[in-house]
């Protein structure tokens, strides 16, 4: 039975809602296994359109189970905001469908503030992160002082773990930080209110996971952020605090390497990041502001707009040898619908160099020059196409292209937000 990692490629964005929304159908569990609701993922089915932050994206087609995995990292209220938009949404009973780790860790209050407040310090070298205390809550993690998700079943020593945590944050945010103070009595008001709605969710998901492999039931694992934003991996420090990318995967679930059968990776026909950091192919022209505009390029957490370029071929081998992707999805193929040509980097150059690999220092990244390959456009509408064979030629071509550099056919073709407006090969 297939357990599929579904991975961004790129710095994320990449329609990875879409595409599992589309599969979850014939699946029977969707994980999420890292991160947290520094994700937006879109989906868009019948006239509803829902972005999910934390709940993964299988709940609105068929009736796969929905974990949030060990790894993730949870923001209680924002969690509770989105079991009531998911309910307000569609008619769900969300006891039997959704199923929360006791080991993913909880983001707190002091850990957005902590995010905001470094970010402000940091002046012009801000990361540029969502504000949702994504690192913070990491770095708790790591440091062995974080509060899991099991642990709100146990008011009172949560409420001790608390105060230990909050005052030597207290301490920095005032001495340090030069910010006001915050209050535990109220977070923890906070906390037992979000605590009352999902405590129900909360189990061993790693159990129920072990189990599902034993009856080989087919599991979707999917990824948030992307490959090119994993903590390792990424253009680090312009990244997020997690790993995206497939090892990601079995550590914030509890899924076992060999268990995983087939790595999906998700790519834009170009490419956008959100945040600061090095983007080889950024576009600064009429040609950017109009990917933009076509692809709707504004984030689905943040609303910032989204920096956009041509694809880059380089980057997405170098996800594809990272994530061992063995399937791909081209995605917002319509976006490039009415360009006269499209460009995509096959290599780059670096001071003087011809170079064929993503480098792992950004600030290399950040002097590469790309060179491209150009392709006559195929200006027609491709939105309602259905069959790669009903493809204009001039898409094909490009695809064909991509596909023999990569060395990894593409499995499916999105030619637009909806499940409907998908190719699947
Ligand atoms: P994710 O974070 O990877 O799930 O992606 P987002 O939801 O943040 O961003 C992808 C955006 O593109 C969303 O608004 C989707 O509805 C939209 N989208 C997905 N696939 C396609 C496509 O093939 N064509 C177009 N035009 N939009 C798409
Ligand atoms: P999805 O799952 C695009 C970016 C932020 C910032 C960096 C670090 O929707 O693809 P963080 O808040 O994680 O500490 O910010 O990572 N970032 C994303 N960019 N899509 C996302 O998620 C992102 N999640 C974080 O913009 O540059
Ligand atoms: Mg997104």
């Amino acid at each position: 039975m297939a357990v599929r990692i579904i991975i961004g490629a790129q710095w994320g964005d990449e329609g990875k809602g879409k595409i599992v929304d589309l599969l979850s159908a014939e699946t029977d569990y969707v994980v999420r296994y890292q991160g947290g609701a520094n994700a937006g993922h879109t989906l868009k089915f019948d006239d509803k359109t829902i972005v999910l932050h934390l709940i993964p994206s299988g709940m609105f087609n068929g009736d796969s189970k929905c974990i949030i995995g060990n790894g993730v990292v949870i923001d209680p209220t924002a969690l509770v905001e989105e079991i009531k938009e998911v309910e307000e949404l569609v008619d769900i009973n969300l006891k039997e469908r959704l199923f929360i780790s006791n080991s993913a860790h909880v983001i707190l209050p002091y850990h957005k503030v902590l995010d905001q407040v470094k970010e402000k310090n940091r002046g012009s070298d801000a990361i540029g992160t969502t504000g949702r205390g994504i690192g913070p809550a990491y770095v708790s993690k790591v440091s062995r002082i974080g509060i899991r998700m099991g642990d709100l079943l146990n008011q009172e020593e949560l409420e001790d773990k608390i105060r230990r945590n909050l005052a030597d944050i207290n301490d920095a945010l005032k001495h340090v930080y030069n910010e006001p103070e915050l209050d535990a009595d109220e977070m923890i008001e906070q906390l037992k209110a979000a605590t009352a709605t999902i405590k129900d969710y909360i189990c061993n998901t790693t159990q129920i996971l072990h189990e599902a492999i034993e009856a080989n039931e087919p599991i979707l694992l999917e990824g948030a952020q992307g490959s090119l934003l994993d903590v390792d991996h990424g253009t680090y420090p312009y990244v997020t605090s997690s790993s995206p990318t497939a090892g990601g995967a079995c550590t914030g679930s509890g899924i076992p390497p060999l268990a995983i059968t087939h790595s999906l990776g998700i790519t834009k026909a170009y490419c956008t990041r959100v945040g600061n950091g090095p983007f080889p192919t950024e576009l600064d022209d009429k040609d950017g502001e109009k990917l933009r505009k076509n692809g709707q390029e504004f984030g689905a957490t943040t609303g910032r707009p989204r920096r956009c370029g041509w694809l880059d071929l380089v980057a997405l081998k170098y996800a594809v040898r990272l994530n061992g992707m063995n399937e791909l999805a081209l995605t917002k193929m319509d976006v490039l619908d009415d360009f006269e040509t499209i460009k995509v980097c096959t290599h780059y150059e670096l001071d003087g160099e011809t170079i064929h690999h993503f480098p792992s220092d950004s600030e290399d990244v950040q002097r590469l020059q790309p060179v491209y390959k150009s392709f006559p456009g195929w200006q027609t509408d491709t939105r309602n196409i259905s069959s790669f064979d009903d493809l204009p030629e001039n898409a094909k071509s490009y695809i064909k292209f991509i596909e023999e550099y990569i060395g990894v056919d593409f499995t499916i073709v999105s030619t637009g937000p909806k499940r409907t407006e998908t190719i699947v090969r």
